[in-house]
């Protein structure tokens, strides 16, 4: 199977490159990735020279660059290009609309021309909004995004269905909760406060803390994904969580623990204006439709990701210093 990953050198989809080669180390992969400032090829430089995978530095909207790629056969699609970070939404919201919507239909448009058999757009539990009370989202739940980010991934989510509905495009949706583990950008929350509880610099955290998460080990997200683009039924929509809510709060006193830091770093901060309160993810359906299972306990997750910060400080201090950006230039200028 060659399948055409976008967004591959950013935190979810380069753990999902790495995962696929490992457990389907025959399939191709042809990674294509914008690099912008989350975009980091340093996540998968144990994969080059290795000769069913392909590097192509371009963007998912670029609809001459996905006919040059297609034409040469995409049995599948894996959609993580995105933009992805709430807060640098909330302050321009235009990158969002132009990449996560218009680059996802795009990306639709190409694989219906080419009649891929499989489109599988990753997007996100934010799409539902604040939960209010108990209970949890499930595939039924209304939309009701509350960021320009969720606002937008929501908008590629019907594209997705209309592309399944109007033109029989074989596409299939996930809903992931909140994701931790190796190869996160130090500007999300568990790997900033990692980083910064290193260098005994203050954790920002908004407002009261009490915002609860629903984490999901990275690892365990690629399997789930694994399961979906092979046995997913087209049309649906798969939501993926791990049933692990803790409250920022709670997360920043793990740091703290584990890294045996002073509760004195903590600062309380202004709050993210729409700021959702809770979010939780109804994750039957997928296990019991194709028998998937988070694998990694919260805690067991949080240990292996505190150790991995630890023992890969190089790779986190070239992002803080910025250094990351000369690596396409160093490996990819003479090719
Ligand atoms: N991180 C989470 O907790 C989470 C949870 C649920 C769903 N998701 C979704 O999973 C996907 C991946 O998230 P992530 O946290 O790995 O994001 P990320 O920001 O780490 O990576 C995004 C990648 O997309 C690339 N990219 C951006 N615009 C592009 C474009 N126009 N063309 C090609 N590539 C482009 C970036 O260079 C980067 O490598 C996103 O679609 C996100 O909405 C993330």
């Amino acid at each position: 199977m060659k399948i055409l990953v976008t967004g591959g050198a950013g935190f979810i989809g380069s753990n999902f490159v790495r995962y696929i080669l490992e457990v389907h180390p025959d399939y191709e992969v042809v990674n294509l990735d914008l690099l912008t400032y989350a975009g980091n090829l340093e996540n998968l430089a144990d994969l080059e020279g290795r000769e069913n995978y392909r590097f192509v530095r371009g963007d998912i909207a670029d609809a001459g660059l996905l006919d040059g790629l297609f034409a040469e056969g995409v049995d599948g699609v894996v959609n993580f290009a995105a933009e992805s970070h709430v807060d640098r939404s909330i302050e321009d919201p235009g990158h969002f609309l132009a990449t996560n919507i218009l680059g996802t239909q795009a990306l639709l448009e190409a694989a219906r021309r080419y009649r891929v058999n499989r489109f599988l757009q990753i997007s996100t539990d934010e799409v539902y909004g604040s939960l209010a009370g108990e209970g949890a989202f499930t595939e039924e739940s209304p939309l009701a995004p509350n960021s320009p980010y969720s606002a937008s991934k929501a908008s590629a989510d019907l594209l997705c269905r209309a592309y399944w509905k109007t033109y029989d495009l074989p596409v299939v949706v996930t809903r992931c909760s909140n994701n931790y583990g190796p190869f996160q950008f130090p500007e999300k929350l568990i790997p900033l406060f990692i980083t910064n509880a290193l260098a005994d610099e203050p954790l920002p955290v908004y407002g009261d803390g009490l915002y609860v998460r629903d984490w999901i080990y990275v690892r365990d997200h690629c399997s789930a994904l694994d399961r979906v683009l092979h046995d997913g039924r087209p049309g649906e929509i798969y939501n993926v969580g791990a049933d692990a809510e803790r409250t920022n709060l709670e997360i920043t006193q793990t740091i703290l623990e584990k890294l045996d830091k002073d509760a004195g770093l903590v600062r309380h901060v202004k709050d993210r204006p729409g700021h959702d309160r809770r979010y939780a993810i109804d994750s039957s359906k997928i296990q019991t439709e194709l028998g998937w299972r988070p694998e990694t306990p919260f805690q067991d997750g949080m240990a292996d990701t505190i150790d991995w910060y630890l023992r890969n400080e190089p790779w986190w201090q070239k992002i803080k210093s910025g250094e990351y950006r000369e690596y396409y230039e160093r490996m990819y200028r003479n090719r």
